[in-house]
């Protein structure tokens, strides 16, 4: 028998609904927030009201694009958290309401194990490739930086996290700070393909294990371009194109080093990517290079499955309803990884 399986994903300032068929997606609609782009950064109160203004839009899209009406659909897996409590409210109580209007079960996805999950979302009209178990997941987001190795589908283990700043937010709170906009990774990624890697260095951490900080090199950057616009006031205009290829490539070499050090530690070499940083050119490349020269098999999302979105909610709760999980009415979300 079929499974229908509804996701809904409300984590920050993206709310999106998608379905899924026995694994198969039937589609994913994502309405992105505008509304925190004149702030540089998401606002939580404006993300909650945007999320209540387009829930029932986006679910009712996700539902008439899949041809799939609410009564067929089996179990509803949303995200429980991370993220921001409001905005995680928002997608919470519509599960739990439609699940039990519906009377269907529903089902607690945490939102990070969507993004490592997201390579198993498949396509009716597309062949994909999925990691074998166990594989390592380089989990890199505007909330997060992990090294994830990934048992199967229910079970995984983080072998390193920030200590600090996320990787994202190394990007976003960089990019404000040279007045290039928000979000910082998208503007930087482009600037960085006309720049050279190479022109100037920026500290790198040294943090033992597999543990990620992005803080110093942020302050590395910072100092630098103030002293150099002291001098002359036109530096960063003259220069942003190296400034952010250079600084680029340091986040890139700090995120390669832990992970080149993983692999070699657990021997594995099944390697992905995930979260909306994965979406960087230059990380790609990168990945794909260093699994060349060291006999990996690296797996790379579609871009669209790599910034929040639901389908890999949807994935995740597939995974967990087949593996007979329900989620009682009474969940409420969390914001914290540490508490979930
Ligand atoms: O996973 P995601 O959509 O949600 C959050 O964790 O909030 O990730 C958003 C982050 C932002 O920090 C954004 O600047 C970054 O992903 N990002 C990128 C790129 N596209 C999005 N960072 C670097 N290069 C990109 N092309």
């Amino acid at each position: 028998m079929s499974e229908i399986i509804l996701g809904i994903e409300s984590s920050c300032d993206d709310t999106s609904a998608a379905v899924i068929k026995d694994g198969y997606l039937l589609s994913n609609v994502i309405a992105s927030q505008q509304v925190h782009k004149d702030y540089g950064g998401v606002v939580p109160e404006l993300a909650s009201r945007a999320h209540e203004l387009n829930i029932v839009p986006v679910v009712s899209q996700a539902l008439s694009k899949a041809g799939v009406t609410a009564d067929e659909i089996d179990a509803i897996a949303f995200t429980r958290g991370p993220g921001l409590l409001g905005s995680l409210i928002v997608g919470t109580s519509f599960a739990k309401a439609m699940g039990l209007a519906l009377d269907i079960p529903i089902i607690m996805v945490n939102h990070l194990q969507g993004h490592f999950l997201a390579d198993f979302i498949k396509q009716p009209d597309k062949e994909n490739e999925a990691p074998e178990f166990p594989y390592l997941c380089l989990l890199v987001s505007g909330g997060n930086s992990q090294i994830v190795r990934v048992d199967d589908p229910i079970h995984y283990e983080i072998l390193g996290q920030t200590i600090d700043d996320a990787v994202g937010e190394a990007f976003d709170k960089c990019s404000k700070m040279l007045g290039l906009g928000y979000p910082g990774g998208p503007v930087i990624d482009r600037l960085a393909k006309e720049g050279n890697p190479d022109r100037f260095k920026f500290a790198k951490p040294r943090i033992p294990g597999y543990d990620y900080s992005f803080s110093g090199v942020k302050t590395s950057l910072l100092y630098y371009v103030r002293d150099e616009m002291l001098r002359d006031p036109q530096f960063m205009e003259k220069n942003k194109e190296d400034i952010c290829a250079s600084f680029q490539k340091t986040l890139i070499d700090i995120l390669l080093d832990k992970l080149i050090k993983a692999s070699k530690d657990t021997g594995i070499n099944q390697i992905t990517i995930g979260g909306g940083v994965s979406a960087n050119s230059g990380l790609r490349s990168r990945i794909v290079e260093e699994g060349k020269k060291r006999g990996w098999k690296t797996y790379l999302p579609e871009f669209k499955f790599t910034t929040d979105n639901a389908a890999m909610i949807a994935i995740a709760g597939y995974f967990r309803y087949k593996n007979g999980e329900r989620t009682s009415l009474d969940v409420a979300p969390v914001s914290r990884m540490s508490d979930f």
